[in-house]
C-alpha cells in the first residue's frame, strides 16, 4: 500500500516521541573498540532478560560489533552530551580521549554512564532499512543518583519531575534552532575565553536559551543558568530590540512609566549604532556583579524590584557605547553582543559574558570580528537573514 506521507513528515512526527540515549561498545581484537549511539534502545523481556536496539543497515560500527556476538549497553548521563556526539560520527578511533573500562564479558564501560547492560547477542534480524537486534542480559549495574541524557524534537534535555518543576513549554519551540548552532556558541566561547549565551525574548521576558564555555569565572562573573528568566526590559535584549518592532520601545524602556520616556531619545540613538556597528558593548565590572546577586537574591518573581533596580545601574553603562578607533582608551569591556536573524522577522541574541577588564584593544576588536562572524553563521545555519541594510564594518582588526 502506498503511503499518504513523506520521510520529512515520518521524522517529524516520530521525533514527538522522547528517547534516552545509549551507546553499544564491544572490543574489537587488534583494532580500537566499536561502538556507536543509539536511540532506539528498549527493554523486551525479563524471563528470559532481552533487550534490544534498532542499527542502521549502513552503519559501519555494527557488524564489527555483531562480529563479536557480545556487547555492553551504556547509558549515557544529562552530562554525556558530548559522548553522544562523539559516538554518533563515523570514525575509526571513536575512542579516542574517551575513559573506560572493561565489563565483566570484556565489553566497554564509558565512565560516568548511569547504567551498562552486559548482552549477548541473541538474534538479528532484517526489519525494513535497519536491523533489530535482541541481547540477551548478562550482566548489569546502574548509578541511580545521576539523570539519564534524554533527545527530543532534535534537542538534547534531563528529566523533570512535573510535580517539581513547571516546564516552560515555549522554551521547547527553540530547541530545534539552539541544536542547529550549538557548536558555532561552543566554538566562539572557547576562541574568546568567555561565555557564550543564547537569549530570546518570549512576550514580556528575556529567556537565557542556551549556555556554552562555563569557562572558569573571571572577576565577579558566573556562569548564566539555562532557562534563566529576566523582565525583557533595557539594558537586557539591546540587540533583540535593535532588530525588534520599533513600537515596542518605549514599552522595553520603561515599563509602567507614568512620567513619558525621557530617555527615549538617547535610547533611540543607542539602537541605531548598534543596528549600524552590529554589536552592542557592556562595560564595567560592578553593575553586573550587583545584577547577578539580585537575581540570585530575588523572591522567585522575574520581574522584582531588586532585578529592575540592579538592571537600572547597567542602563547607564550601556548608554554611552566606547569609540574603538582609540586603540589607547579605557574600555573596560565585559560583554559583547550581536544578533541573530531567524525567518520571519524574529531575532535572538548571541552574548559573550565574562571577558577578562584587561583585554589588549587588539584583542577586542578580534573579539568582536569573532562574534559578527558567529551571527552571521548561525543566521545562515538557521534560515534566516540579515536586514537588508548591510552593516557598517568599522573595524580595523588585525586578521
Ligand atoms: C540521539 C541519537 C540517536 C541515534 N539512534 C540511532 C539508532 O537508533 N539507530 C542507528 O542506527 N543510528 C542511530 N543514531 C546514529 C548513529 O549513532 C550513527 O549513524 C552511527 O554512529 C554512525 O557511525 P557508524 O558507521 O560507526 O555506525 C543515533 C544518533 C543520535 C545522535
Amino acid at each position: 500500500m502506498s503511503t499518504t506521507f513523506t520521510h520529512q513528515q515520518f521524522r517529524q512526527v516520530l521525533g514527538q516521541y522522547p528517547t534516552g540515549v545509549v551507546v553499544i561498545t564491544a572490543v574489537v581484537p587488534g583494532q580500537p573498540p566499536a561502538a556507536l549511539t543509539i536511540g532506539s534502545f528498549t527493554s523486551v523481556s525479563l524471563e528470559p532478560p532481552l533487550v534490544a536496539f534498532y542499527p542502521d543497515k549502513s552503519s559501519s560500527s555494527w557488524p564489527r560489533i555483531q562480529q563479536q556476538g557480545k556487547f555492553c549497553v551504556n547509558v549515557l548521563s544529562a552530562e554525556q552530551e558530548h559522548l553522544c556526539r562523539q559516538f554518533a560520527q563515523k570514525s575509526s578511533d571513536k575512542f579516542s580521549g574517551i575513559d573506560w573500562r572493561p565489563s565483566p564479558n570484556g565489553s566497554p564501560i564509558l565512565k560516568g554512564a548511569v547504567a551498562w547492560m552486559d548482552c549477548e547477542v541473541a538474534e538479528v534480524r532484517e526489519l525494513g532499512d535497519h536491523h533489530l537486534v535482541v541481547g540477551r542480559v548478562l550482566a548489569l549495574d546502574s548509578q541511580a543518583s545521576d539523570l539519564p541524557l534524554l533527545f527530543f524534537r532534535g534537542g538534547y534535555g534531563r528529566f523533570i519531575h512535573s510535580s517539581l518543576v513547571a516546564a516552560d513549554t515555549r522554551l521547547v519551540e527553540f530547541l530545534p534552532a539552539v541544536e542547529v548552532i550549538r557548536t558555532v556558541l561552543e566554538s566562539t566561547a572557547t576562541e574568546c575565553k568567555a561565555e557564550c549565551l543564547l537569549a530570546a525574548r518570549l512576550h514580556d521576558e528575556f529567556v537565557v536559551l542556551a549556555s556554552a564555555g562555563n569557562l572558569p569565572t573571571v572577576g565577579d562573573a558566573r556562569p548564566t543558568r539555562v532557562g534563566r528568566r529576566l523582565p525583557y526590559i533595557a539594558p537586557l535584549g539591546v540587540a533583540l530590540a535593535a532588530w525588534g518592532p520599533p513600537d515596542d520601545i518605549p514599552r522595553w524602556i520603561a515599563r509602567d512609566s507614568t512620567t513619558g520616556h525621557p530617555e527615549l531619545e538617547q535610547w533611540s540613538e543607542l539602537l541605531a549604532l548598534v543596528r549600524d556597528r552590529g554589536y552592542v558593548i557592556g562595560r564595567g565590572d560592578i553593575p553586573y556583579a550587583a545584577l547577578e546577586q539580585a537575581i540570585e537574591d530575588r523572591d522567585g518573581a522575574v520581574c522584582s524590584d531588586i532585578v529592575l533596580e540592579a538592571l537600572s545601574e547597567v542602563r547607564e553603562t550601556m548608554l554611552t557605547q566606547p569609540q574603538l578607533s582609540d586603540e589607547h582608551a579605557e574600555c573596560d569591556v565585559r560583554s559583547l553582543t550581536v544578533p541573530v536573524f531567524l525567518p520571519g522577522n524574529h531575532t535572538l541574541q548571541i552574548g559573550l559574558y565574562g571577558l577578562s577588564a584587561t583585554m589588549s584593544h587588539r584583542d577586542l576588536l578580534t573579539n568582536i570580528r569573532r562574534l559578527r562572524s558567529a551571527s552571521q553563521r548561525c543566521t545562515e545555519m538557521l534560515g534566516g537573514a540579515a536586514p537588508a541594510t548591510p552593516l557598517h564594518d568599522d573595524l580595523e582588526v588585525p586578521r
